[in-house]
């Protein structure tokens, strides 16, 4: 029986995840069974930040259930807004979120909202206030496209991804996930080792998270995983290795950049560790820093399938929101 969704901002609005991936697996293998689900709906995109992937599958996803879409790049293409009640605007933001998130809510049926955390407002990231200010201002339902703590599509997208493999390998008994910090020349946000950790706690996996000292992620999304310093104890058997860099979330260092420790770089000699593991990235990746061409381009990468599992992630939840 489904379940439908009011919202879909993090792992914890997914009452069950078996039944979600059951669905995501019946929507992958017919994406075009539910074309007239969403007839003369609206999906508003509002972009605070670059993507490929987020904004083509998300459009693709709509499409297949029979949604109209519409993409609005805030700060380049639309107006610049002020997400701060109370705010006097003598300066640069042009319209207030309450008008900004209350007009796109008025032309939309769902909305999704990409918005970064800033890594310089610790305060302002943790508390998820862009996201938070159009759930509070918009009038219809959210869905999460990344936001400052979690990637949940992503994330979602990761899990079918795992799933896939396990039932193709025929693995009986519960997969050994490693999550490895990677190293990158600019300081990116926790989102996705936030999300995939969260998801991965609640699945039919074990999960270790390996990364520098100094790279702790809030304990809340990582509580229940091995964690470790030691990047090649962690690949040790490891069934999936899901590469990512992050900066440092922990006190004073938020945001920063203390390593780029390229003995961190996922290589075939480190694949060669795991137990014939497949390597997984969210994309986009730095290749040859983050990870080598010969993983990447090795038959163990999952990245394109990944990729392919965003338009099944989002047309999953899609197809339950308009459900409901
Ligand atoms: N993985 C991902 O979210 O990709 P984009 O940033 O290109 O959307």
């Amino acid at each position: 029986m489904n379940s439908g969704f009011t919202a879909f901002t993090s792992v914890h609005d997914v009452p069950d995840l078996a039944p979600l991936l059951e669905e995501a697996l019946r929507v992958k293998a017919s994406p075009l069974a539910w074309s007239d689900i969403g007839k003369h709906k609206t999906l508003g995109l509002v972009f605070f930040n670059s993507s490929l992937r987020t904004r083509l599958s998300s459009q693709k996803a709509a499409w297949n259930l029979g949604m109209h879409t519409m993409v609005v790049n805030v700060g380049t293409e639309s107006w610049k807004l002020e997400m701060h009640d109370g705010a006097i605007m003598d300066s640069d933001t042009v319209e207030h979120v309450k008008e900004g998130a209350a007009v796109i809510g008025a032309y939309s049926d769902i909305i999704g909202v990409r918005a970064f955390a800033s890594l310089t407002d610790k305060v302002a990231d943790t508390s998820e206030h862009t996201l938070s200010q159009f759930q509070r201002y918009a009038g219809k339902p959210i869905v999460s496209l990344e936001s400052a703590l979690r990637h949940p599509l992503q994330s979602f997208a990761d899990l079918i991804t795992i799933e896939e493999i396990r039932r193709l390998a025929n693995i009986q008994r519960r997969p050994k996930v490693v999550l490895t910090w990677a190293p990158h020349p600019k300081a990116l946000p926790q989102a996705v080792p936030n999300s995939f950790a969260e998801w991965m706690l609640k699945a039919d996996v074990d999960l270790t998270i390996a990364h520098p000292e100094g790279y702790e992620l809030d304990e809340a999304f990582t509580r229940g995983a091995v964690l470790t310093h030691n990047q090649d104890e962690a690949l040790q058997g490891a069934d999936f290795v899901y590469a990512k860099n992050w900066s440092a979330f922990l006190g004073d260092s938020y945001g920063r950049v203390l390593t780029r420790d390229a003995s961190w770089t996922i290589t075939a000699a480190k694949m060669r560790l795991t137990n014939d593991g497949k390597f997984m990235h969210c994309l986009p990746t730095r290749r040859n820093v983050e990870v080598a061409d010969e993983v990447l381009d090795s038959a163990s990468s999952l990245v394109i399938q990944q990729a392919e599992n965003r338009v099944v992630a989002a047309q999953t939840v899609l197809k339950r929101m308009l459900d409901k």
